[in-house]
């Protein structure tokens, strides 16, 4: 094979209680790359679609993240990359995520897939790590394996799927407004309280419990957080408004989605999924806000060859 093409989806991170440890895949959205082997030695990027974003190698996420995976292969190439981006990053949807994991599965396919699935994440997370100066794992993932996704460890790196409820829906809105995730990470407390560790952990618990046992109130009660979301939210305009809107409209829980500006409630109904994102789209509307709004389930397959 000289030459795959590979769509990665975009994510849901943090999901609430899980800080840089839980998330999951959308359906729909996602990052496509096309990678051609060259028969010199480099890496390239032919073109970038769907976002305004350097063409150069050193600076890219996929090509970051691609180098990382050839170094501990000990190769250098040479590849021809194209990227199309299905949204800009700074929206909280795990943009840089899905471009890096594409292209590390990508390459992986054409060596002949010298890697698992599972062990292409830390090259993926080489990407995150130059996009917002930290090698998280929570977008990277999902949006790799597919499913609600944990980082239970970072050193060493171990991730794990649990089960979900299929039903589950994902209301989505994102307002059109840059958050870089590098900031939205800076302005975070470098400690918590024992209360608010209490709670986090508590809530964690609740919320694996709950997506484990379908038990969707028990889902709802445990989306909180006690440490990203009452200091972020400032970052979001008209945040309280929102929520509150999804709330009256019946969300099992409502959240940031990653760092932000995307936000995102949870549903088991379709109605109400509607119902849920016309609400907070009004709010946005009425503050003359343009928002992009899609409703999904969470995505089970994660990258794959198209
Ligand atoms: N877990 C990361 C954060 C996700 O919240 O900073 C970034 O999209």
């Amino acid at each position: 094979m000289d030459d795959v093409k590979v769509f990665a989806p975009n994510t849901i991170s943090n999901v609430g209680c899980g800080y840089d440890v839980l998330g999951f895949p959308l359906e729909g959205l996602g990052d496509e790359v096309h990678v051609s082997k060259r028969n010199d030695s480099g890496l390239r990027i032919k073109e970038i679609l769907g976002a305004d974003l350097p063409l150069n190698s050193e600076k890219n996420v996929a090509t970051i993240a691609i180098q990382a995976l050839l170094k501990s292969l000990g190769e250098d190439g040479g590849f021809d990359v194209s990227i199309t981006k299905s949204i800009s990053p700074g929206s909280g949807l795990g943009s840089s995520a899905c471009s890096s994991v594409a292209a590390v599965y990508a390459v992986n396919e054409l060596m002949g897939r010298p890697f698992t699935k599972s062990e292409l994440i830390e090259f993926a997370m080489e990407g995150e790590r130059a996009s917002s100066g930290a090698a998280h794992a929570d977008n990277v993932a999902p949006s790799m394996l597919g499913g609600f996704t944990v980082v239970r460890s970072y050193d060493p790196l171990d991730v794990f799927q649990i089960p979900f409820p299929e039903e589950l829906l994902a209301v989505v809105i994102f307002p059109n407004l840059e958050v870089r995730t590098e900031f939205a990470k800076k302005i975070l407390p470098k400690k918590i309280s024992l209360e608010d560790g209490v709670q986090q952990w508590g809530n964690m618990a609740g919320l694996i419990s709950g997506l484990m046992g379908n038990d969707m109130r028990r889902i709802g009660k445990s989306m909180m957080d006690s440490v990203a979301e009452p200091v972020r939210k400032v970052l979001i305009p008209h945040y309280d408004k929102v929520k509150d809107a999804a709330m009256t409209a019946g969300a099992i829980g409502f959240n940031i989605s990653g760092s932000g500006p995307t936000t995102f409630a949870l549903s088991d109904d379709m109605n109400l999924a509607k119902n849920i994102r016309s609400a907070c789209r009004e709010v946005y509307q009425r503050n003359g806000i343009e928002v992009f709004s899609l409703i999904s389930k969470i995505n089970p397959e994660g990258a794959h060859v198209i």
